[in-house]
């Protein structure tokens, strides 16, 4: 038997990094490698990296400035940078940062076994193909053999939609689904170690398209294939292009009660002028008659979503655009950002907004946003929700879970333990989360 290793894994990004993750920590687990917690044990150090913003793309620099007195400590300790900074920059990495031995991009890390076994001895390893082979097929892996209350399952991966600001197309390449049998496969496996909840990862997901049983499925059709599994008692997806919103995923909103009643729907902009020079293929108001349509199908599901501040040439007309789409929506909850303007993107070259400006309307948005998110969760006082719990609180004898509507929730009982789905009666609100007693 081989000696065991250590593997220390930090993620950046987005839920499909954490994803991509797991799977890396399972397929190094096949070949001998213990995950740690911390830097300083590891013979193996792997950053999955995002690219999405300048800032979490100089992350990866710093954090691998931290890691020299480790690697002159330990000479056998290797570096890797796998994610969506690798697949952007590639061999640009080791020229930069020399002590860093492979760089492996999203599409490519089930060869991390012979990567690594090449890094071993003391080559420099770099892949960012686009292969034509699946990789999830291809994973020798090492399952977890128990798993908490919640997980993620990439069913979908890549963009063809070429937002003007955006480098997931470059770095994730074309949309791609996973056939719906595997998935359904994953999901079961997932169950019978524990998961209760599931959120189903995409960078489009509502675009699936994926082979199934009688022909190609969509999304809704597999979260109704997913729903008919015995212990998966939450389903979610994440996230969606308000263009693949389709007929059938909205009335899937109001039929499937596993199907948790909140929607990540970003739309990036209020402003007709800028979601055109956006690119992304509609309009303010059919974003607006959209959100009708699905709270018509769910009146109490919980809309969030994604906002860009800044945008090349956004005058102050087109932010009040922007304020009066989320004054019209009303947010549980929303992210917001910078433009950062990114290296091949359309959008990084042209006339840029005043930095000041661009942070002094992010405020404000943010302001707004949080009001709504404030009000939302004031209004879930003396409501009686479910409650999937996760984890012990800070208090003694005190329970944190996620409510249907993805709050957090504090709950003071004797016998709750993690994985318990409960009804819960919301008792208070506070600025990051609820609290309650079972109901
Ligand atoms: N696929 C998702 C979003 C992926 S990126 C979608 O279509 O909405 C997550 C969020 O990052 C985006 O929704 C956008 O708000 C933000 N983002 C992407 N590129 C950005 C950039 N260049 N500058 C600032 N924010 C950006
Ligand atoms: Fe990026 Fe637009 Fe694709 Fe979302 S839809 S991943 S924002 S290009
Ligand atoms: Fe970042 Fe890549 Fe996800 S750029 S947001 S890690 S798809």
């Amino acid at each position: 038997m081989a000696d065991t290793k250590k593997l220390f894994i930090r993620t950046y990004g987005c839920q499909m990094n954490v994803y991509d993750s797991e799977r890396m920590a399972e397929a190094l687990g096949a070949e001998g490698y213990e995950e740690v917690a911390s830097p300083e044990e590891a013979d193996m150090i792997l950053l999955n990296t995002c690219h999405i913003r300048e800032k979490a793309a100089e992350k990866v620099y710093s954090e691998l400035g931290r890691y020299k007195d480790l690697k002159a400590a330990k000479p056998d300790l290797k570096i890797g940078v796998a994610g969506c900074v690798a697949q952007a920059e590639g061999e640009e990495i080791i020229a930069r940062q020399p002590m860093v031995d492979l760089v492996v991009g999203p599409q490519t890390y089930h060869r991390l076994p012979d990567m690594v076994a090449k890094a071993a001895r003391g080559e420099k390893v770099v892949d960012t193909d686009f292969p034509a082979e699946d990789k999830f097929e291809e994973l020798k892996a090492r399952p977890q053999a128990r798993r908490g209350p919640t997980a993620f399952l990439t069913v979908q991966e890549g963009c063809d939609k070429f937002c003007a600001f955006c480098v997931v197309p470059y770095t994730r390449g074309a949309e791609v689904s996973r056939p719906a049998d595997r998935i359904l496969r994953e999901a079961r496996e997932l169950v019978e170690k524990g998961v209760g909840e599931i959120t189903l990862l995409g960078q489009n997901v509502n675009a699936y398209h994926g082979n199934g049983e009688g022909g190609v499925w969509s999304l809704a059709r597999l979260i109704r294939a997913l729903a008919e599994i015995d212990g998966l008692e939450r389903i979610r997806f994440t996230t969606s292009h308000p263009n693949d919103m389709s007929d059938d995923l909205i009335a899937a909103h109001g039929e499937i009660d596993k199907l948790m009643p909140y929607l990540h729907l970003p739309v990036q902009s209020g402003s007709d002028r800028i979601l055109k020079r956006m690119n992304r293929q509609h309009t303010a108001e059919e974003y607006l008659r959209l959100i009708e349509r699905i709270r018509a199908a769910r009146p109490d599901i919980l809309i969030s979503g994604d906002f860009i501040v800044g945008f090349p040439e956004e005058t102050a007309a087109d932010f009040e655009a922007t304020m009066d789409l989320i004054r019209a929506v009303n947010y549980g909850q929303a992210f917001s950002f910078k433009y950062s303007p990114r290296p091949g993107t359309p959008a990084a070259e042209r006339t840029q907004v005043d930095p000041g400006e661009a942070s002094e309307r992010l405020q404000r948005l943010q302001a707004l946003i949080n009001d709504q998110a404030a009000a939302i969760m004031q209004d879930m006082v003396g409501r009686e929700v479910g409650v999937l719990f996760e984890k012990p609180g800070r208090m003694p004898g005190q329970m944190v879970g996620k409510s249907d509507y993805l709050h957090a929730v504090h709950v003071s009982a004797e016998g709750i333990a993690p994985g318990d789905l409960r009804r819960v009666r919301i008792t208070g609100a506070g600025p990051n989360s609820l609290s309650g007693a079972l109901a």
